[in-house]
C-alpha cells in the first residue's frame, strides 16, 4: 500500500515538472499578452474554425498590441501581425533566419516528409538550392500553354462529375486536387502524374493524407508525441505514408522516360525543375537525401496551397454572383480564347479577384518558423532573447481595420484598382510594406508564386468561360480549424454554359 502512495507521489512529481516545462512561458520575453494555451488546440475542442478562434481569441490582443506570446509547435513562440514589426523581420534574414521543422524537431513527421530542403535551409545552403530551383520555378511565361490543357481537362472533369453527380451537389475538394496535382506534376516535374484522367491513384490518396497527417492539432502542437510512434498507432501509420511518399515520388521520377532525353543538355528555356534538381544530383551538388527532400518539397508546395486558394475560389464566386458574373463578362468582352501571361493585362478585374482571393483567404494563414540569431530588440514591443521563435498571421494582418482600413473584412476586388499595371503594382507594394503577405516577402518571399498566381487565373479564366456554379444551398460553410485556411467539404452544383467564341461575337 505504502509503494503505491511512493509511486503515486513520483508519478504526479513527474507530470507537474512535465506540464511545468511545457506551459511555463520563459523569462525575457516582451511584455506582450500572453494567449492561453487552450486557444492553440481550440480547433480539438471546440469545433469552431479558425476564422472563428481568430475572432474570439486573438484578434482583439494582436490589433491592440499588434504582437502576442502563444503556445505553438511545442514551444511560447512571438506572433506577430504589426506590418512595421514584420517587414523589419522579413528583411533580416540573417537576424531572423528561416529555422524549420527539421532544424527543431528532427524527429517528427512533418521533418520525415519534408526533410533538409529549400523552405527550411538557411545561408550558403539556401543559396545553392535557391540556384538550383529557383530559375525553374519562375519560369511562367513557360507554364501557360500546359496551365491552359490542365484546366481545360479539369473543366471537363467538373461536367463530367455533375453530369453523374448525386443530388446534394459535387464535393469540389478532390476534384481541385486532382487537377492542382495534374498541374504541378506537369509544369514543374516533367511527369504525367495522370490524376485528371482517373480517381483514386496512389498518389492522389497519398497527397490527401498528407495535410490531415501533418496537420492534426494535437501532434503539430506537441511535436514531442512523435517521439512514440510505439505508443501512437496513427503516428506509426503517419511515417509509414510519408516514407511510401518519398518511394513513390523518387520513383515516378527516376524511372521516367524523360530521363533519357537528359542525356543531351536541354535548352535552358525548357529546364523544369526537376531537370535542373537532378542534374545537381548527379553533379554531386547535393545529397541524395536533398534530392529527395527537394522533390517532395516542390511537390507539396506545388499542389497544395493553390489547391486551397482554388477552394477559397470555389466558395467566394459560388455564393457571390455579381463578381462571378462580372469576370465572365470581361473574359467574354475581351475576345480572348486561349490565354497566356500577357492576355491577363487585358483582364484587370480577373486580375483583383484573385488579389482579393489571396487577401481574405490566405492559403498559409499563420507560419511561425523564423529564430533569432542573436539577442534583438523588435521595435517598441521590446527586446527578444537568442533563440526566439518568432511568426506572422497573414489572415490578422489582411483582415485588420488599422491595416485595410473599415472595409478590411469585405471582399471588395476594386480596392486594388482598375487597370492591371495599377493592380499589380499595388500587390508589389503592399506585400514589400508587410500589409499583403500570402506568400511572405522579401528575398524569402515564395519562388512559385509566380506559377500559382498565373494557374489560379488561368483556370479561373476558363472556369466562367464554360460553367457556371453556386454553392449548394444547404452547404454551411465551415473553414479549417488550424493548419491551412480552406473552406472544408464545400459542395457546388455545376452548369455547362453554351459555347462561345471569338469568332461567333464577330459574327
Ligand atoms: C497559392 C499558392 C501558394 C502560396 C499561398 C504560397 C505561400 C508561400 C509562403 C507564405 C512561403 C514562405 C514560407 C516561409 O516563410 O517559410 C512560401 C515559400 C515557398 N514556396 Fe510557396 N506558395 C504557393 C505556391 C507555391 C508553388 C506552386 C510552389 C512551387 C513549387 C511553391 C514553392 C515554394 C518554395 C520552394 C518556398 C520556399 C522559399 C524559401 O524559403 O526561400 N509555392 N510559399
Amino acid at each position: 500500500m505504502l509503494s503505491f502512495f511512493v509511486y503515486a507521489a513520483y508519478g504526479s512529481m513527474i507530470l507537474t515538472l512535465l506540464v511545468y516545462k511545457y506551459f511555463h512561458v520563459p523569462k525575457g520575453l516582451p511584455n506582450v499578452p500572453t494567449v492561453p494555451v487552450y486557444v492553440t488546440l481550440a480547433g480539438l475542442w471546440s469545433g469552431l474554425g479558425q476564422d472563428e478562434i481568430y475572432d474570439r481569441w486573438l484578434r482583439k490582443p494582436l490589433e491592440t498590441h499588434g504582437a502576442v506570446k502563444i503556445w505553438v509547435q511545442g514551444g511560447w513562440r512571438i506572433l506577430i501581425t504589426r506590418p512595421d514589426l514584420l517587414t523589419s523581420i522579413f528583411r533580416d534574414e540573417d537576424l531572423y533566419a528561416k529555422s524549420g521543422h527539421m532544424k527543431r524537431a528532427p524527429w517528427t513527421v512533418i521533418s520525415a516528409l519534408l526533410g533538409d530542403n529549400m523552405l527550411a535551409a538557411h545561408g550558403d545552403k539556401w543559396r545553392l538550392f535557391a540556384s538550383i530551383m529557383k530559375p525553374g520555378l519562375q519560369k511562367t511565361r513557360h507554364h501557360s500553354g500546359l496551365l491552359l490543357e490542365k484546366s481545360r481537362e479539369f473543366i471537363d472533369l467538373l461536367i463530367r462529375t455533375q453530369a453523374d453527380g448525386p443530388d446534394g451537389g459535387i464535393l469540389v475538394d478532390p476534384l481541385i486536387q486532382r487537377f492542382t496535382l495534374a498541374a504541378m506534376g506537369e509544369s514543374l516535374l516533367d511527369l504525367d502524374l495522370g490524376t485528371l484522367d482517373r480517381a483514386g491513384l496512389r498518389i492522389d490518396e497519398l497527397a490527401a493524407m498528407i495535410i490531415r497527417t501533418v496537420f492534426k492539432p494535437l501532434y503539430f502542437h506537441f511535436p514531442d508525441l512523435d517521439r512514440f510512434p510505439w505508443l501512437f498507432r496513427s503516428r506509426k501509420r503517419a511515417f509509414a505514408i510519408m516514407k511510401e511518399l518519398d518511394d513513390l515520388l523518387c520513383h515516378l521520377v527516376r524511372e521516367n522516360p524523360r530521363k533519357l532525353e537528359l542525356k543531351k543538355p536541354l535548352d535552358s528555356q525548357d529546364e523544369l525543375v526537376i531537370h535542373s534538381l537532378e542534374r545537381a544530383l548527379d553533379e554531386k551538388l547535393i545529397s541524395d537525401h536533398q534530392f529527395r527532400s527537394n522533390l517532395k518539397l516542390m511537390f507539396v508546395t506545388g499542389y497544395e496551397n493553390t489547391q486551397q486558394l482554388l477552394n477559397s475560389l470555389f466558395w467566394k464566386l459560388g455564393t457571390d454572383q455579381s463578381v462571378q458574373d462580372k469576370v465572365r463578362t470581361e473574359v467574354y468582352d475581351s475576345n480572348i480564347i486561349d490565354p497566356t501571361e500577357e492576355s491577363f493585362s487585358a483582364l484587370p478585374y480577373l486580375t483583383a479577384v484573385v488579389a482579393e482571393l489571396l487577401r481574405c483567404y490566405p492559403p498559409i494563414s499563420q507560419l511561425v518558423n523564423r529564430r533569432t540569431q542573436k539577442p534583438c530588440r523588435l521595435g517598441d514591443i521590446g527586446d527578444l532573447p537568442q533563440g526566439t521563435i518568432v511568426g506572422y498571421n497573414a489572415y490578422g494582418v489582411h483582415t485588420d481595420e488599422h491595416v485595410w482600413g473599415p472595409t478590411a473584412r469585405d471582399f471588395i476586388p476594386e480596392r486594388w484598382g482598375h487597370s492591371s499595371d495599377e493592380i499589380l503594382a499595388r500587390m508589389r507594394k503592399e506585400t514589400a510594406k508587410g500589409t499583403f503577405i500570402p506568400f511572405s516577402s522579401h528575398n524569402r518571399k515564395c519562388p512559385g508564386l509566380g506559377f500559382a498566381v498565373l494557374e489560379t487565373k488561368i483556370v479561373l479564366f476558363e472556369l466562367v468561360r464554360r460553367v457556371k456554379w453556386h454553392v449548394a444551398p444547404d452547404y454551411k460553410i465551415k473553414w479549417t480549424r488550424g493548419g491551412f485556411l480552406m473552406p472544408l467539404e464545400l459542395r457546388i452544383f455545376v452548369s455547362e454554359l453554351p459555347v462561345r467564341d471569338a469568332k461567333a461575337e464577330e459574327n
